[in-house]
């Protein structure tokens, strides 16, 4: 259940409405959006509002600035994708909190659509400065939260504003909350969890979470060598979060006395370098060589967790298998995807690079929810608060 108030719960007629989005999309090398899922997500809730005469002020962070200027991730290509999307005029400004834009937002027209430069180009925003949270909020009667995506951070734009505005849920936060709840609440069974990707560190509150409440997890990815570490495996040149093997043994432990199944990979694609072109073959995880990477789990590996995935009713996946970017380290990342996209349960997958991958094996459709969190969905998924969405006012 989605217990606080929503767009559909305050009248945004005639109204100024500042819009929180993640608009935190990657850029190609030529400084475009290469992937504007995150833009088509906060489509349904720009299109109400300019629908229903709001003057719709965008706010949006890109990369880390780390509160300066930077004009590698000023927000010019995302307006430029924004507009083509919603084939309409978008305002873009090319400051966030100024005289110029209060001046522009006062003289724009209910219905407008207005993109404010990069947030993170202002150091009151990742401190959540009570001053600037403040004089963003002064461009506007209502504040809308729809990025999900960044709702684990309590910044000035996610959470600073809500003390001075009423605010409110837009559409894509709300079916974020929804459909990932579908994991924590009665899940049917069997519920599988696979988990890659390369660092232990941003999984372990969710492995442990999930030990509570799912009857097995597959592990893969660069994170599984962290784990085949800590059982004493060599494990050659392959990544590894050594600072996190301790956490790792104790996992390891804890399984044994929990009433779920933890499975490693039994074999790994091995190369000599982490290229294209580089040698590669498949080892048992006891064989891999001291001078190799190991860069996805290997076909024995593969069959068995699809075999495992197929019995599942429900499935939840973030982070794939292997450098699926390369063609030799691909198959375990598309082993899974197909897995997924077969079985007939509730499927969910989040993590921008577990969407990626089914985007290129063309599954993305073929799951039942994708979503546009990276840490917000673990963090919601492991339980912890999400300050962006506790702020927003109560129903
Ligand atoms: C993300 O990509 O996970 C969100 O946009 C949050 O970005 P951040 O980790 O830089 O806060």
């Amino acid at each position: 259940m989605f217990t606080k108030k929503t767009i559909e719960d305050i009248e945004v007629k005639n109204k100024a409405v500042l819009l929180r989005v993640d608009f935190n999309v990657p850029l190609s090398k030529d400084g475009e959006v290469r992937d504007d899922t995150r833009i088509r997500a906060a489509l349904p809730t720009i299109n109400y509002l300019t629908e229903n005469k709001a003057k719709v002020i965008i706010v949006s962070h890109l990369g880390r600035p780390k509160g300066i200027f930077d004009p590698a991730v000023k927000l010019d290509p995302v307006a430029r994708s924004l507009s083509r999307l919603l084939k309409r005029k978008v305002i873009k400004v090319d400051q966030t909190v100024s005289e110029k834009v209060k001046e522009i937002v006062s003289k724009s027209s209910f219905g407008d659509i207005i993109l404010l430069e990069n947030i993170r180009f202002n150091p009151g925003e990742t401190k959540n400065d009570p001053d600037f949270a403040k004089n963003l909020a002064e461009l506007a009667d209502i504040f809308v939260n729809d990025a999900f995506g960044t709702a684990h951070r309590a910044h000035a734009s996610t959470v600073g504003v809500t003390k001075y505005l009423p605010s409110v849920a837009g559409f894509c936060l709300v079916k974020e909350v929804i459909n990932l709840s579908r994991l924590l609440e009665n899940p049917a069974r069997p519920f599988c969890v696979i988990l890659g990707g390369n660092k232990v560190s941003d999984k372990i509150g969710v492995i442990k979470r999930f030990m509570e409440i799912v009857d097995c997890i597959l592990l893969g990815g660069g994170m599984c060598f962290t784990f085949l570490k800590a059982k004493g495996y060599n494990i050659g040149k392959s990544i590894c979060q050594d600072d996190y093997l301790d956490e790792a043994k104790k996992l390891l432990k804890k399984v044994e006395n929990n009433n779920v199944d933890l499975y490693l990979p039994e074999d790994v694609v091995a190369a000599d370098s982490i290229s294209e072109s580089a040698s590669f073959k498949v080892f048992s995880v006891t064989e891999i060589p001291s001078d190799w990477y190991g860069l996805d789990i290997g076909p024995k590996t593969t069959e068995l967790f699809k075999k495992i995935i197929k019995k599942a009713q429900t499935a939840f996946w973030n982070g794939p298998m292997g450098v699926f970017e390369l063609e030799p380290f691909s198959h375990g990342t598309e082993g899974i995807c197909q897995a997924l996209a077969d079985l007939k349960g509730v499927t969910i997958v989040g993590g921008g690079d577990s969407d990626a991958a089914l985007r290129k094996f063309d599954l993305e459709d073929k799951v039942s929810f994708v979503s546009t969190g990276g840490g917000a969905c673990l963090r919601f998924l492991e339980g912890s608060e999400l300050p962006g969405l506790e702020a927003l006012d109560d129903k």
